[in-house]
């Protein structure tokens, strides 16, 4: 049998899952996204060419892959409709896409809502992308939601209505702007004539591709530490982007899955606010920043780098099980003179690799160590791992020697080509 193969993001997202997903999708009949909406953004280099996607699943620019948004996914139409349009502006065709009739809808209120809410919560706020991606999944598990295939079969009307009344009371309370639910609606059933057709029971649709011993790719948006449950909450989103939310955002069983691959970077990024135990808030994380263009897709923000640190990635192959990593951003590593790995937390005096993600807790940690000559040179054409530069091997073979992950990737450049297979 066929598995279903899956790629996450290991740290607190932007690890370069785009490159990797790109790369596996050549080969997979279909490419699902299980969690997370427009928060995301997975940018991929196709000759000079760059594309962001936000919501479709990058395999629908290869003519044979389905591209299906699963069920754990939130969409927002009109940002989907967009990326749609954009997708066949550049000569690519979005007929094998498929949405699931389960995800559900991102109305104008959620996005207002995030708003809202990221003021309310004054000097604590979460810094969050602002698409709605919190409030609307507090609609789903409030059982108030409304889903893809409610919209596309009109049986949305009344929910929509109610819901707006309900929260213009809120926004009332601080003096927001209230939704007009004639305009919304007429807005939206816009959107469900548009994107009708592509949607389906994808629960179905994959268990038929099982049958058949089809391709099956998922692709991870978010991280293990922005995950709600595992990662350093309440500075998270508010969906499961690690393992479990495969089968639940899916609706595939444990059984079928195969690879779990962890995208990482040669060093670390976050955006938004929360702790980062191994950030440099200094001239290398200046450095770093420059020389990976760590700015954000979705929101341009500027990103914070550091150092990569083992303790977390350890974590990240506990909760998902990995079998496989894959490294971006060797190149740009490869440009500083020194580098440092985390191997290690300074606890109280004594050494820990457990994991912390308690604020109060990381205060008593203190990173530990390893320094690494870097000086790699040009390694983007190199295309096995043996004729990497001593100190790139010296490097990469410490990392799975600590983490017990085998190295199954190795990024070398930002091109399509620019990787090194294991
Ligand atoms: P990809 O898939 C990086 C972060 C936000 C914020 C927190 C909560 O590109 O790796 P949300 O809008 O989800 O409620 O924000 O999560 N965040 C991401 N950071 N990459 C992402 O996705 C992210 N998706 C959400 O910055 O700190
Ligand atoms: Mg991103």
């Amino acid at each position: 049998m066929n598995k279903v193969d899956v790629v996450l993001g290991s740290f607190y997202g932007d690890e370069g899952k785009g490159k990797i997903i790109d790369y596996l999708s050549q080969n997979a009949d279909i490419s699902v996204r299980c969690s997370g909406g427009n928060n995301a953004g997975h940018s991929i280099e196709i000759e000079g060419k760059k594309f962001a996607f936000h919501l479709i699943p990058s395999g629908i620019l290869n003519k044979n892959t389905i591209a299906v948004i699963g069920n754990g996914v939130v969409v927002d139409p009109k940002v989907l409709i967009e990326e749609m349009k954009n997708i066949e502006e550049n000569g690519y065709s979005v007929g094998n896409l498929k949405i699931s009739d389960k995800a559900h809808v991102i109305f104008p209120y959620h996005v207002q809502m995030d708003k809202l809410q990221e003021e309310l919560r004054r000097e604590d706020k979460i810094g969050t992308t602002a698409r709605g991606i919190g409030p609307v999944y507090c609609d789903k598990f409030e059982r108030c939601g409304i889903r893809m295939g409610d919209l596309v079969n009109g049986r949305f009307e009344k929910q929509l209505r109610k819901n707006i009344e309900n929260k213009n009371e809120i926004f009332k309370i601080y003096n927001y702007e209230t939704i007009n639910a004639e305009e919304v609606v007429k807005e939206y059933k816009e959107y469900a004539q548009i994107l009708k057709k592509y949607v389906v029971d994808t629960v179905t649709l994959m268990h038929n591709a099982i049958e058949e011993n089809k391709k099956i790719l998922c692709e991870g948006a978010q991280a293990t530490l922005l995950d709600i449950d595992f990662g350093s909450y309440p500075y998270v989103t508010s969906s499961n982007p690690t393992i479990g939310g495969v089968c639940t955002g899916t609706g595939i069983g444990a059984k079928y899955i195969g690879e779990v691959y962890g995208v990482l970077k040669a060093y670390s990024s976050r955006v938004g606010e929360g702790p980062y135990i191994t950030e440099q808030n200094n001239e290398i994380g200046d450095t770093i920043r420059e020389l990976g263009h760590e700015y954000g897709t979705t929101t341009k923000r500027p990103r914070r780098c550091g150092w990569l640190d083992l303790v977390a990635l350890k974590y990240a192959a506990m909760v998902n099980g990995l079998t496989g990593l894959a490294i971006n951003h060797v190149d740009t590593i490869g440009k500083l003179d020194k580098i440092k790995l985390c191997v290690g937390y300074k606890k109280e005096g004594k050494v820990t690799m457990d994991f912390v993600l308690e604020d109060e807790e990381i205060k008593k940690c203190e990173p530990v160590y390893e320094e690494f000559e870097g000086n790699f040179g040009n390694i983007e054409g190199i295309k096995n791992r043996e004729d990497l530069p001593e100190n790139a091997k010296k490097y990469l073979d410490r990392i799975e020697e600590i983490v017990k992950v085998p190295i199954k990737f190795i990024g070398t450049g930002a091109g399509r080509d620019s990787m090194i297979v294991c």
